[in-house]
């Protein structure tokens, strides 16, 4: 596999506020504006709503019954609200707070036609460097998402941000992952076209950025965060494209971790 100098040195297409000497990648610095484009370009089409968390992980939003408080969930890198939407479908008493670090992302969460500010706290924030707990009371959260958005970090910011969700969450919280694995089609393709960052991370045709997990790097991240881990598994999909004649070896990882 190249390092990402090794990559530096022989490209000719790196942007030439790209560096190679150890400061952050230009694709990764620049993430908020790539993102943020891809919202722009896309709108609302591109990602389809998440249903099957509903069926998954349901009891982890629902509340018990003889308890008369809601479920608070916080969505992190919620999108256009592919994740909170169903959930609210399917949960109408939860409260819901949803950030993302792209302006374009949140205002299509707030032009959603099931958008209601009295159950929901949306807002923009980059939380690699913006503090959740200016807003969100601090060990408030029942449950955090992450829901295909840590893969959009540089690997060196992933600690920082268990750091900031962690202020947030209730002693014993949750926080459910999903996100793709190494060995997944796309980082096959990644990896042929030279779009290498650091090991495991890469550089899209978009300029968004995205990191493939193996379970070991994610129960050693949420571990030394102060995460008890409840589940790791990797799972995996083959799925053929008839028109294009090509069958894709599609790898994801979930994982269940407790605040400890
Ligand atoms: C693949 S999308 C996933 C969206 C959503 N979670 C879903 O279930 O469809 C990744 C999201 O993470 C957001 N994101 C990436 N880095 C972020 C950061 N540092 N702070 C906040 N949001 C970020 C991106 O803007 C993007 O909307």
């Amino acid at each position: 596999m190249l390092s990402s100098s090794s990559w530096c040195l022989s490209s000719t297409s790196l942007p030439l506020t790209s560096s190679c000497n150890g400061n952050e990648h230009h694709f990764s610095k620049h993430a908020p504006k790539y993102w943020d484009n891809f919202y722009k370009l896309h709108q609302n089409k591109f990602f389809k709503d998440r249903h099957y968390l509903v069926k998954d992980w349901g009891r982890y939003f629902s509340n018990d019954e003889d308890v008369d408080d809601r479920k608070v969930v916080l969505e992190v890198g919620c999108g256009p609200g592919n994740t909170i939407y169903p959930l609210l479908d399917a949960f109408p008493n939860m409260y819901v707070h949803a950030c993302d670090f792209s302006p374009q992302a949140i205002s299509l969460v707030k032009g959603h036609p099931n958008f209601n500010a009295s159950q929901m706290n949306v807002f923009v924030c980059d939380v690699a460097t913006d503090d959740l707990s200016i807003s969100i009371s601090p060990s408030s959260v029942d449950v955090i998402t992450l829901i295909f958005t840590l893969s959009a970090f540089s690997p060196n910011k992933m600690s920082l941000v268990l750091q900031n969700l962690r202020k947030v969450l209730k002693p014993n919280g949750f926080v459910l992952f999903r996100d793709y694995a190494i060995g997944d089609s796309a980082q096959v393709k990644l990896q042929k076209k030279n779009q290498l960052i650091s090991e495991n991370f890469f550089f899209r045709g978009d300029g968004t950025c995205s990191f493939f997990f193996s379970e070991d790097f994610l129960s050693t991240l949420f571990s030394a965060g102060g995460f008890d881990i409840m589940d790791v598994s990797t799972y995996y999909r083959e799925i053929e494209n008839r028109s294009k004649n090509i069958t894709m070896q599609r790898y994801w990882i979930r994982g269940i971790f407790r605040a400890n």
